[in-house]
């Protein structure tokens, strides 16, 4: 990501007082965007599906996503990018939702069909009275044999309001957020090989029936006489570097701010630069935040699950903390002999391969 040409001092000191007037700003918005400008839709995104039930409201910075019987919506970012940070308000459909699905992901699965890469928040609706569940994933140059999905709780009522879930993916790291707190981190080491996502990716965002799997491997299935289930978006941020699709990574704009350099801290509270290194790493506030987040809402981790992996896949890191916990929430994974959670490993079908049994 390094440019050949020097930059002249003067361009330095400019983006030093942008980034300065940025972070005064950053204590207001923080909350809508993540400290990152917020993408009006037309010019981040395009529809990808769903005619009348995709709906851009007033300020251009909202998008409705409807699923009802005739179909789900979605759209899909213009640009291709290759790493960066990428996040959006969500308001989820309340209600009875069963089989429905909302994901906000990144792919390359139209580009590289064998090998694509994602990384996903997808989130899967309920039966009345119970709530949402939220799972992250990720696949890299076409490990879908291979499938690294954790599930969690979430600690407010999803349905009632807006938050915001973002993705920040480096060359090293990617880390999942829900309302600045980072609930997953996944390092890179080198014994993952291509499963690390390395090419470029666009983001996108959908509703979509689920039925089949979506809701307790899919006994409920979507009912629509609930329908029209909406899903409301908002403050979109697109900040990552965009690489032409023509060239592929020859002539790559990361813009103004490096994601993976020391402007990181412009995204103020959610990363500490480790500006030596030009790395990434979660402060130790963050860190607490997140190790204790996964010990009360995670309600599956591939790195626990010994009838899918006898070896946990290397970039797992083991907590103790974490296992207790999922031990106590799911007995017959995490303790015994059943092979509940074994089997469908991963065929891909839009990114959507296993069956939560929540
Ligand atoms: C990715 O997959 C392609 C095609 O299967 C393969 O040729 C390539 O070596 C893989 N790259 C990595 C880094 O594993």
């Amino acid at each position: 990501m390094s440019r050949a040409t020097p930059i002249p001092n003067i361009f330095v000191a400019a983006g030093v007082l942008l980034l300065l007037s940025c972070s005064v700003i950053l204590f207001v918005v923080v909350e809508a965007s993540d400290g990152f400008p917020v993408v009006p839709f037309e010019e981040g995104y395009t529809q990808l599906f769903g005619d009348g039930n995709l709906v851009i409201h007033r300020d251009g910075n909202s998008v409705h996503l409807t699923l009802d019987e005739h179909s789900g919506s979605g759209f899909v970012s213009h640009d291709l990018y290759l790493h960066g940070f990428f996040g959006a308000s969500i308001k989820l459909p309340a209600d009875y939702t069963a089989g429905v699905v909302v994901a906000f992901y990144m792919s390359n699965g139209d580009r590289y069909e064998k090998n694509h890469d994602e990384i996903d928040f997808e989130f899967l609706g309920n039966i009345r009275g119970k709530d949402w569940r939220i799972q992250t994933n990720t696949y890299g140059n076409g490990s879908t044999g291979a499938g690294r999905e954790e599930r969690y709780g979430l600690w407010f009522d999803p349905t009632e309001d807006f938050h915001r879930y973002s993705i920040l993916w480096t060359e090293s790291h990617i880390i999942f957020y829900v309302d600045g707190v980072p609930v997953r981190e996944v390092n890179r080491r080198e014994e993952m090989g291509g499963d690390f996502p390395s090419k470029p990716m666009s983001v996108y965002v959908t509703i979509w029936d689920g039925s089949d799997w979506a809701t307790s491997g899919g006994k409920y299935r979507v009912n629509y006489k609930y329908a029209p289930f909406v899903a409301e978006f908002s403050n979109l941020v697109l900040h990552g570097c965009t690489v032409d699709p023509m060239e592929q990574q020859l002539s790559m704009n990361c813009g103004d701010i490096d994601v993976s350099s020391k402007s990181m801290p412009a995204a103020a509270e959610l990363v500490e630069a480790d500006i030596d290194n030009h790395n990434i790493i979660i402060s130790p506030r963050q860190r607490t935040q997140m190790e204790s987040f996964r010990k009360k809402h995670m309600t599956y981790s591939y790195c626990y699950d010994r009838t899918r992996y006898k070896v946990p896949p290397p970039e797992c890191s083991i907590s103790p903390g974490e296992e207790y916990h999922l031990r106590k929430s799911d007995p017959v994974t995490f303790g015994g002999n059943k092979r509940r959670h074994a089997g469908r490993g991963g065929r891909r079908h839009r990114s959507r391969t296993r069956s939560p049994t929540y």
